[in-house]
């Protein structure tokens, strides 16, 4: 069994070696991201492990000539991946599932940040403006938080805020009874309407494309603070800009942003981004963006690279493996 890890950063190297020996499998691990440039370099491999890069229907066609037969993806979200290209192919996909702490802590932490307006606070501290103009903050146990998606994240999410005292509101298609015991389940029109902050935890479908547009926000109270560590895709970013600028959104917290992945783990220091709704919603105060960060700990990379590698393996030997996309 040989594995072609694609777009392995320093950080994931040492856990590939050490899970590579563990599930006996060699793999093989570069840098590049795959696309149709490297597709025939496959070394002989079997199966490949990617990140958040597209893998699309000709690029999978050239795998499938050079002889794989399974794709892991080491994320929780699968949504850059053709699926059906692949299943139609006869390649098996699998996802990852890892720590949900990393992504929850982010979570209560950007909550944190958008209440007590810490964005501007650390930008004025920067040029010794130690005024208190503008900055009061709110207590999180006066508010209600809704939570959108109550899968591992969302209900860490949940589990993380129950000690501030806030009220809790939750909507999910599939309800979760120990959820009930922290949170009420609502419809999702009542937490839009009901909520003082918003937090998605959606995964990246055709049904919650732009969940949140102007007809949701429009339906927010006033003030509505909104955060994004899920995907890009659940809000309509020019729809959150108007509400924006019109004060109807008062604060923003987003990891996660539409068409971020050109750029996102890119150095542009020294170059234009062209990405005009990430330039305006970095320059608006009260917004606070974070590129892609939430899920880096030490402990969510290691359960990424181990999850990935065993799902390859399972996929191979053709063991039913939890994580395998079943479409
Ligand atoms: C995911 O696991 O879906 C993520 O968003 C993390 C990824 C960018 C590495």
């Amino acid at each position: 069994m040989k594995l072609l890890a694609y777009s392995v950063r320093e950080d994931e190297r040492k856990f590939f070696e050490v899970y590579g020996k563990k599930y006996g499998i060699e793999v093989v691990m570069k840098k590049e991201a795959p696309s149709l440039a490297n597709a025939d370099h496959m070394e002989g491999c079997n199966c490949v492990s990617v990140i958040t890069t597209p893998v699309n229907r000709d690029l999978i066609c050239q795998w499938k000539k050079a002889g794989i037969r399974h794709i892991s993806t080491r994320t929780v979200g699968f949504d850059h991946i053709d699926c059906e290209a692949a299943k139609e192919m006869g390649i098996t996909v699998s996802n990852v599932s890892y720590s949900p702490y990393s992504v929850a802590d982010y979570t209560v932490m950007l909550i944190l940040m958008a209440v007590r307006k810490m964005g501007i606070i650390m930008k004025r501290y920067m040029v010794q403006d130690f005024g208190l103009k503008d900055v009061q903050g709110r207590e999180i146990r006066n508010l209600t938080i809704g939570v959108v998606g109550t899968g591992k994240i969302g209900e860490t999410v949940i589990s993380h805020l129950k000690g501030f005292g806030c009220k809790i509101y939750a909507y999910d298609l599939y309800e979760k009874d120990h959820v009930k015991d922290m949170a009420e389940y609502v419809s999702l029109e009542t937490l839009l309407q009901q909520s003082d902050i918003i937090t998605l935890h959606a995964p990246s479908t055709r049904e919650s494309y732009h969940m949140i547009n102007r007809d949701s926000i429009a339906q927010m109270k006033d003030g509505v603070i909104l955060v994004n560590t899920a995907r890009g895709s659940l809000i309509d970013t020019e729809a959150l800009i108007e509400g924006l600028e019109s004060g109807k959104v008062g604060a923003a917290a987003l990891d996660v942003l539409e068409d971020e992945q050109r750029i996102y783990y890119k150095d542009y220091k020294s170059t234009n981004i062209h990405h005009r709704q990430m330039a305006v919603l970095a320059n608006t105060p009260g917004v606070i963006m974070t590129p892609h960060t939430a899920f880096f700990t030490d402990q969510a990379v290691s359960d990424m690279v181990e999850y990935s590698i065993r799902s390859c393996k399972n996929g191979l030997e053709g063991i039913e493996d939890p994580f395998q996309i079943k479409i």
